[in-house]
Protein backbone atom coordinates (compact mmCIF):
# COMPACT_ATOMS: atom_id res chain seq x y z
CA UNK A 1 0.00 0.00 0.00
CA UNK A 2 1.70 3.34 -1.29
CA UNK A 3 0.83 6.81 -0.51
CA UNK A 4 1.37 10.00 -2.96
CA UNK A 5 -0.01 13.54 -3.45
CA UNK A 6 -1.32 15.29 -6.12
CA UNK A 7 -0.73 18.50 -6.78
CA UNK A 8 -3.29 19.58 -9.18
CA UNK A 9 -5.93 16.92 -8.85
CA UNK A 10 -9.40 19.01 -9.50
CA UNK A 11 -9.59 18.37 -13.35
CA UNK A 12 -8.53 16.77 -16.45
CA UNK A 13 -4.92 14.44 -15.94
CA UNK A 14 -4.50 15.09 -12.48
CA UNK A 15 -8.06 13.96 -11.28
CA UNK A 16 -8.10 10.65 -13.13
CA UNK A 17 -4.49 9.83 -12.17
CA UNK A 18 -5.96 10.13 -8.79
CA UNK A 19 -9.15 8.35 -9.21
CA UNK A 20 -6.92 5.59 -11.09
CA UNK A 21 -4.63 5.34 -8.02
CA UNK A 22 -7.60 5.62 -5.22
CA UNK A 23 -9.02 2.32 -7.48
CA UNK A 24 -5.77 0.77 -7.04
CA UNK A 25 -5.77 1.02 -3.22
CA UNK A 26 -3.46 3.74 -2.99
CA UNK A 27 -3.75 6.48 0.20
CA UNK A 28 -3.56 9.42 -1.81
CA UNK A 29 -3.61 13.17 -1.02
CA UNK A 30 -5.45 15.30 -3.53
CA UNK A 31 -5.09 19.35 -3.63
CA UNK A 32 -5.84 22.49 -5.65
CA UNK A 33 -7.45 25.52 -6.02
CA UNK A 34 -10.69 24.09 -6.15
CA UNK A 35 -11.36 21.99 -3.22
CA UNK A 36 -14.91 21.36 -4.26
CA UNK A 37 -13.63 19.52 -6.96
CA UNK A 38 -12.14 16.86 -5.27
CA UNK A 39 -15.39 15.84 -3.32
CA UNK A 40 -15.94 13.26 -5.46
CA UNK A 41 -12.40 11.90 -5.40
CA UNK A 42 -12.47 12.40 -1.03
CA UNK A 43 -15.79 10.52 -1.28
CA UNK A 44 -15.12 7.24 -3.18
CA UNK A 45 -12.80 6.06 -0.67
CA UNK A 46 -12.98 8.76 2.40
CA UNK A 47 -10.40 6.82 4.74
CA UNK A 48 -7.80 6.60 2.42
CA UNK A 49 -8.13 10.25 0.61
CA UNK A 50 -7.12 13.82 2.14
CA UNK A 51 -7.69 16.83 0.41
CA UNK A 52 -6.40 20.02 0.87
CA UNK A 53 -6.79 23.33 -0.67
CA UNK A 54 -3.43 24.91 -2.37
CA UNK A 55 -2.06 27.32 -4.37
CA UNK A 56 1.21 26.93 -6.39
CA UNK A 57 1.69 30.70 -6.70
CA UNK A 58 1.27 31.70 -2.88
CA UNK A 59 4.20 32.11 -0.68
CA UNK A 60 3.13 29.66 2.02
CA UNK A 61 2.16 26.93 -0.58
CA UNK A 62 5.03 24.42 0.46
CA UNK A 63 4.14 24.90 4.19
CA UNK A 64 0.67 23.72 3.24
CA UNK A 65 2.46 21.11 1.47
CA UNK A 66 4.40 19.84 4.51
CA UNK A 67 0.86 19.78 6.77
CA UNK A 68 -0.44 17.71 4.14
CA UNK A 69 2.52 15.45 4.22
CA UNK A 70 2.31 15.36 7.84
CA UNK A 71 -1.52 14.51 8.09
CA UNK A 72 -1.02 11.67 5.73
CA UNK A 73 1.65 10.20 8.13
CA UNK A 74 4.67 10.90 5.06
CA UNK A 75 4.08 9.82 1.26
CA UNK A 76 6.26 7.46 -0.99
CA UNK A 77 5.04 9.59 -4.42
CA UNK A 78 4.88 13.83 -5.32
CA UNK A 79 3.43 13.97 -8.52
CA UNK A 80 2.96 17.44 -9.72
CA UNK A 81 0.21 17.94 -12.27
CA UNK A 82 -0.63 21.75 -11.47
CA UNK A 83 0.19 23.98 -14.82
CA UNK A 84 -1.54 26.52 -16.81
CA UNK A 85 -1.31 28.14 -20.24
CA UNK A 86 -2.82 29.47 -23.00
CA UNK A 87 -2.30 30.02 -26.86
CA UNK A 88 -1.36 33.85 -26.52
CA UNK A 89 0.53 34.95 -29.73
CA UNK A 90 -0.46 38.57 -28.66
CA UNK A 91 1.82 38.51 -25.73
CA UNK A 92 -1.34 39.70 -23.52
CA UNK A 93 1.08 40.04 -20.16
CA UNK A 94 -1.24 38.57 -17.97
CA UNK A 95 -1.62 35.27 -19.22
CA UNK A 96 2.10 35.24 -19.99
CA UNK A 97 3.06 36.79 -16.36
CA UNK A 98 0.68 34.15 -14.92
CA UNK A 99 2.06 31.54 -16.69
CA UNK A 100 5.27 32.23 -15.28
CA UNK A 101 4.38 32.24 -11.76
CA UNK A 102 2.45 29.21 -11.53
CA UNK A 103 4.33 26.54 -14.16
CA UNK A 104 7.79 27.97 -13.27
CA UNK A 105 8.12 30.06 -9.69
CA UNK A 106 5.21 27.57 -7.95
CA UNK A 107 6.60 24.37 -9.55
CA UNK A 108 9.81 25.11 -8.18
CA UNK A 109 8.24 25.98 -5.09
CA UNK A 110 6.51 22.54 -4.76
CA UNK A 111 9.04 20.23 -6.13
CA UNK A 112 11.73 22.00 -3.94
CA UNK A 113 9.16 21.18 -0.83
CA UNK A 114 8.58 17.91 -2.01
CA UNK A 115 12.46 17.36 -2.57
CA UNK A 116 13.53 18.36 0.80
CA UNK A 117 10.99 16.54 2.87
CA UNK A 118 12.85 13.24 0.75
CA UNK A 119 15.84 14.09 1.10
CA UNK A 120 15.22 14.47 4.96
CA UNK A 121 13.39 10.98 5.01
CA UNK A 122 15.35 8.79 3.00
CA UNK A 123 14.40 9.33 -0.63
CA UNK A 124 11.21 8.81 -2.60
CA UNK A 125 9.89 9.60 -5.86
CA UNK A 126 8.90 12.80 -7.86
CA UNK A 127 7.16 12.92 -10.83
CA UNK A 128 5.99 15.61 -13.09
CA UNK A 129 3.59 16.40 -15.49
CA UNK A 130 5.74 18.55 -17.77
CA UNK A 131 5.16 18.65 -21.79
CA UNK A 132 6.25 18.00 -25.36
CA UNK A 133 5.74 21.42 -25.58
CA UNK A 134 9.11 22.16 -24.16
CA UNK A 135 10.61 20.43 -26.66
CA UNK A 136 11.25 23.88 -28.84
CA UNK A 137 9.91 27.37 -28.45
CA UNK A 138 6.55 27.31 -29.92
CA UNK A 139 5.43 30.89 -31.48
CA UNK A 140 1.64 30.43 -30.49
CA UNK A 141 2.69 29.85 -26.82
CA UNK A 142 5.82 31.21 -25.88
CA UNK A 143 5.60 31.19 -22.26
CA UNK A 144 3.84 27.95 -21.87
CA UNK A 145 6.89 26.03 -23.77
CA UNK A 146 9.38 27.79 -22.57
CA UNK A 147 8.31 26.93 -19.00
CA UNK A 148 7.79 23.41 -19.85
CA UNK A 149 11.09 23.61 -20.83
CA UNK A 150 12.48 25.20 -17.62
CA UNK A 151 10.72 22.24 -16.00
CA UNK A 152 12.34 19.54 -17.96
CA UNK A 153 15.82 20.69 -17.05
CA UNK A 154 14.94 21.64 -13.62
CA UNK A 155 14.00 18.01 -13.02
CA UNK A 156 17.43 17.02 -14.59
CA UNK A 157 19.63 18.95 -12.32
CA UNK A 158 17.37 17.14 -9.20
CA UNK A 159 18.37 14.11 -10.54
CA UNK A 160 21.65 14.92 -10.70
CA UNK A 161 21.51 16.87 -7.62
CA UNK A 162 20.21 13.41 -5.88
CA UNK A 163 22.49 10.92 -6.96
CA UNK A 164 25.53 13.41 -6.24
CA UNK A 165 24.29 13.73 -2.79
CA UNK A 166 22.61 10.32 -1.96
CA UNK A 167 19.74 11.46 -1.32
CA UNK A 168 17.34 8.39 -2.92
CA UNK A 169 15.06 10.19 -4.67
CA UNK A 170 13.53 8.84 -8.05
CA UNK A 171 12.26 11.05 -10.89
CA UNK A 172 9.82 10.82 -13.66
CA UNK A 173 9.60 13.65 -16.20
CA UNK A 174 5.96 12.63 -18.21
CA UNK A 175 5.48 14.80 -20.93
CA UNK A 176 2.25 13.81 -22.89
CA UNK A 177 1.14 15.29 -26.44
CA UNK A 178 -2.80 16.87 -26.39
CA UNK A 179 -5.04 15.71 -24.01
CA UNK A 180 -8.35 16.21 -23.96
CA UNK A 181 -8.67 18.47 -20.59
CA UNK A 182 -10.61 21.50 -20.10
CA UNK A 183 -6.49 23.03 -20.86
CA UNK A 184 -7.52 22.91 -24.12
CA UNK A 185 -11.61 23.59 -24.42
CA UNK A 186 -12.39 26.22 -26.38
CA UNK A 187 -9.21 26.23 -28.67
CA UNK A 188 -8.34 25.40 -31.69
CA UNK A 189 -8.33 21.40 -33.38
CA UNK A 190 -6.18 19.63 -31.54
CA UNK A 191 -4.39 16.37 -33.36
CA UNK A 192 -3.55 13.37 -32.27
CA UNK A 193 -6.01 14.14 -29.17
CA UNK A 194 -5.77 11.35 -26.17
CA UNK A 195 -8.27 10.82 -23.63
CA UNK A 196 -6.98 11.53 -19.95
CA UNK A 197 -8.13 7.81 -19.61
CA UNK A 198 -5.30 6.85 -21.40
CA UNK A 199 -2.99 9.16 -20.56
CA UNK A 200 -3.32 8.46 -16.80
CA UNK A 201 -2.79 4.27 -17.39
CA UNK A 202 0.75 5.97 -19.51
CA UNK A 203 1.27 8.12 -16.42
CA UNK A 204 0.69 5.43 -13.69
CA UNK A 205 2.92 2.39 -15.60
CA UNK A 206 5.80 5.15 -16.38
CA UNK A 207 5.73 6.36 -12.84
CA UNK A 208 5.81 2.65 -12.08
CA UNK A 209 8.30 1.27 -14.36
CA UNK A 210 10.77 4.31 -12.66
CA UNK A 211 11.41 5.94 -16.19
CA UNK A 212 13.14 8.97 -15.55
CA UNK A 213 11.63 10.65 -19.33
CA UNK A 214 8.26 9.68 -20.81
CA UNK A 215 6.62 10.90 -23.69
CA UNK A 216 2.74 9.94 -24.21
CA UNK A 217 2.26 8.19 -26.19
CA UNK A 218 4.01 6.11 -29.11
CA UNK A 219 3.02 8.59 -31.90
CA UNK A 220 4.04 11.74 -29.99
CA UNK A 221 7.41 10.06 -29.15
CA UNK A 222 8.02 9.64 -32.87
CA UNK A 223 6.74 13.45 -33.80
CA UNK A 224 8.95 15.04 -30.55
CA UNK A 225 12.23 12.94 -32.06
CA UNK A 226 11.79 14.42 -35.25
CA UNK A 227 11.24 18.40 -34.19
CA UNK A 228 14.20 17.66 -31.92
CA UNK A 229 16.06 17.19 -35.00
CA UNK A 230 14.91 20.27 -37.26
CA UNK A 231 17.61 22.79 -37.44
CA UNK A 232 16.99 26.20 -36.34
CA UNK A 233 17.12 28.01 -39.33
CA UNK A 234 14.05 25.91 -40.01
CA UNK A 235 12.52 25.75 -37.38
CA UNK A 236 12.01 29.98 -36.97
CA UNK A 237 9.73 29.73 -39.92
CA UNK A 238 7.02 27.27 -39.39
CA UNK A 239 3.91 28.56 -38.74
CA UNK A 240 2.35 26.56 -36.13
CA UNK A 241 -0.90 28.39 -35.54
N1 LIG B 1 -4.09 18.98 -21.78
C1 LIG B 1 -2.99 18.82 -22.49
O1 LIG B 1 -3.02 18.72 -23.72
C2 LIG B 1 -1.66 18.75 -21.79
C3 LIG B 1 -0.57 18.26 -22.53
C4 LIG B 1 0.69 18.18 -21.91
C5 LIG B 1 0.84 18.58 -20.61
N2 LIG B 1 -0.24 19.06 -19.91
C6 LIG B 1 0.00 19.48 -18.54
O2 LIG B 1 -0.77 18.69 -17.68
C7 LIG B 1 -1.04 19.42 -16.49
C8 LIG B 1 -2.52 19.29 -16.15
O3 LIG B 1 -3.27 19.96 -17.15
P1 LIG B 1 -4.69 19.45 -17.67
O4 LIG B 1 -4.60 19.35 -19.13
O5 LIG B 1 -5.16 18.29 -16.87
O6 LIG B 1 -5.56 20.76 -17.38
P2 LIG B 1 -6.64 21.13 -16.27
O7 LIG B 1 -7.80 20.21 -16.34
O8 LIG B 1 -6.87 22.59 -16.46
O9 LIG B 1 -5.89 20.85 -14.88
C9 LIG B 1 -4.98 21.74 -14.33
C10 LIG B 1 -4.84 21.40 -12.87
O10 LIG B 1 -3.84 22.27 -12.32
C11 LIG B 1 -4.37 22.89 -11.18
N3 LIG B 1 -3.80 24.22 -10.99
C12 LIG B 1 -3.70 25.22 -11.87
N4 LIG B 1 -3.18 26.30 -11.29
C13 LIG B 1 -2.94 25.97 -9.99
C14 LIG B 1 -2.43 26.66 -8.87
N5 LIG B 1 -2.05 27.95 -8.96
N6 LIG B 1 -2.32 26.01 -7.71
C15 LIG B 1 -2.71 24.71 -7.59
N7 LIG B 1 -3.21 24.01 -8.61
C16 LIG B 1 -3.33 24.63 -9.80
C17 LIG B 1 -5.87 22.99 -11.45
O11 LIG B 1 -6.58 23.11 -10.23
P3 LIG B 1 -7.31 24.44 -9.71
O12 LIG B 1 -7.68 25.26 -10.91
O13 LIG B 1 -8.48 23.91 -8.95
O14 LIG B 1 -6.30 25.08 -8.83
C18 LIG B 1 -6.13 21.64 -12.10
O15 LIG B 1 -6.32 20.66 -11.13
C19 LIG B 1 -0.56 20.84 -16.74
O16 LIG B 1 0.70 21.02 -16.13
C20 LIG B 1 -0.42 20.91 -18.24
O17 LIG B 1 0.57 21.84 -18.63
C21 LIG B 1 -1.47 19.14 -20.47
Amino acid sequence: MKKAIIMGASSGIGHEVARQLINEGWTVGVAARRIEQLTDLQNSAPERVFTAQIDVTEDHADASLSALITQMDGIDLYLHVAGIGWQNPSLEPEKEIKTMETNATGFTRMVGAAYRYFAEHGGGHIACITSIAGTKGLGPAPAYSATKALQNTYLQALEQLSLTKHHNIRFTDIRPGFVDTPLLSGTAHFPMLMTTNHVAKCIIKAIRQRRHVCVIDTRWRILTFLWRHIPDWIWRHIRLA
